[in-house]
């Protein structure tokens, strides 16, 4: 199998339905074809990590970086893996105004992201530093850093 991590930063700051479509599309179409992983996405910032079998996460990273939404696509090289680390899709915001994690777009709050590190950190090295630097780069998610 194969794991992801990209960066990416939204064009204008994503609205409720903006989240909604891409989340709406990554059930459906993840779902379909075996890829899990997480998203987050906080104040113009994208993070996600895919992982399923290599054609199918390169079908849909194809997709994704096709997407006008955002720019600047970073990712890093992707790693071949022997297990998952989200045995799901999860998708996690912390947006204050409209979204706080737990709502009917049935995101996650970043906390539960946080309560898990310790197990993704075990699993992926990279991937738990990833999701620590997110949490560390925005001075509102101080409280997610532990320092
Ligand atoms: C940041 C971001 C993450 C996305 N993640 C996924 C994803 O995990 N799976 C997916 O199918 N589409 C994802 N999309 C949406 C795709 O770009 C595309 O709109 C969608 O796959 C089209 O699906 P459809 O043909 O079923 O409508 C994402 C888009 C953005 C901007």
């Amino acid at each position: 199998m194969k794991r992801l991590i990209y960066l990416s930063s939204a064009v204008r700051l994503a609205t409720r339905d903006d989240l909604a479509r891409i989340l709406g599309a990554a059930r459906r179409n993840n779902r379909r074809d075996g890829v899990t992983g997480l998203l987050m996405y906080h104040d113009g910032t994208f993070l996600q990590i895919l992982e399923g079998e290599e054609e199918a996460v390169d079908r849909v990273f194809g997709r994704i970086a096709l997407n006008d939404l955002h720019r600047g696509i970073q990712s890093l090289p992707p790693t071949q893996v022997r297990e998952r680390l989200f045995a799901d899709w999860t998708m996690a915001f912390a947006n204050p105004d409209t979204l706080c994690g737990d709502d009917d777009l049935g995101a996650k709050a970043f906390e539960a992201v946080r309560q898990d590190l310790d197990r993704i950190e075990a699993l992926d090295k990279r991937a738990a530093i990833f999701v620590r630097t997110f949490f560390s780069t925005f001075r509102d998610l101080g409280s997610l850093t532990g320092v």
